[in-house]
């Protein structure tokens, strides 16, 4: 807890052991993850292959809590849907994702899907502020997306920290959530700076994964 702000954990899952898929999840909800961060890349708008709907489903199938679905892809208003109807609770879309935005979050809204807005490295707070007003999620990348295992750019700290500010000031209903090279040290940093909710691959899964958990919760 950071004042009355509850500090969230978001396994990545990109970076679980597949072949234990169920047990890997079951044991992150044991240790107190509080949802799920799929990773959904399409060789389009990153340079990597990840995941479909179908994962998404066997992530639901393993537990209750929120999955967030990060889409990374070219054409999220092709596809929302169907990750929408695979389990997804929130759908995660990047501000620079080659589509009219507006449109599409009308339209989201519209048949209540939730939503919230990704913003790259490269990406100003300024440029998306009023778009965040409908958003469950505001998430500030802190790596280029597009693979797990990088380092944390440390320039995502003053937007997080502006982001917090407009969106108290404001009275705006959406969590802070940042994404890519969270450890304990960085996370620390995030939260301090106003993240509600971590998102983390490598830290959690190439190390003690009740304990990595455990020790983002302590922030
Ligand atoms: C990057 C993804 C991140 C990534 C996090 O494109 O959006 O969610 O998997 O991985 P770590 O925590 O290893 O940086
Ligand atoms: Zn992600």
């Amino acid at each position: 807890m950071r004042g009355d702000r509850k500090i969230e954990v978001s396994p990545s899952i990109i970076s679980c052991d597949l072949a234990n898929l169920g047990s890997q999840v079951t044991l992150c909800e044991k240790s107190g993850a509080d949802s799920f961060h799929l990773d959904v890349m399409d060789g389009h708008f990153v340079p990597n292959l990840t995941m479909g709907p179908d994962l998404i489903k066997a992530v639901r199938k393993a537990t209750g809590k929120r999955i967030d679905a990060h889409l990374m892809i070219e054409r999220p208003d092709k596809y929302y849907r169907n990750f929408h109807d695979a389990g997804s609770d929130i759908l995660l879309i990047h501000y620079e994702s080659p589509v009219d935005l507006r449109l599409l979050f009308d339209r989201m809204r519209d048949e209540s899907i939730d939503y919230g807005l990704v913003i790259n490295p490269e990406t100003s707070f300024s440029q998306v502020k009023d778009l965040i007003d409908e958003c469950k999620i505001l998430l500030v990348m802190s790596v280029h997306p597009g693979f797990s295992g990088q380092s944390f750019i440390e320039s995502a700290l003053p937007k997080v920290r502006e982001a917090r500010k407009y969106i108290d000031e404001n009275g705006i209903d959406c969590r802070l959530e940042i994404d890519g090279g969270i450890n304990y040290e960085n996370g620390k940093k995030a939260v301090e700076a106003g993240s509600d909710i971590l998102v983390s691959a490598s830290y959690i899964f190439h190390n003690n994964i009740s304990e990595s958990i455990g020790k983002l919760l302590t922030l």
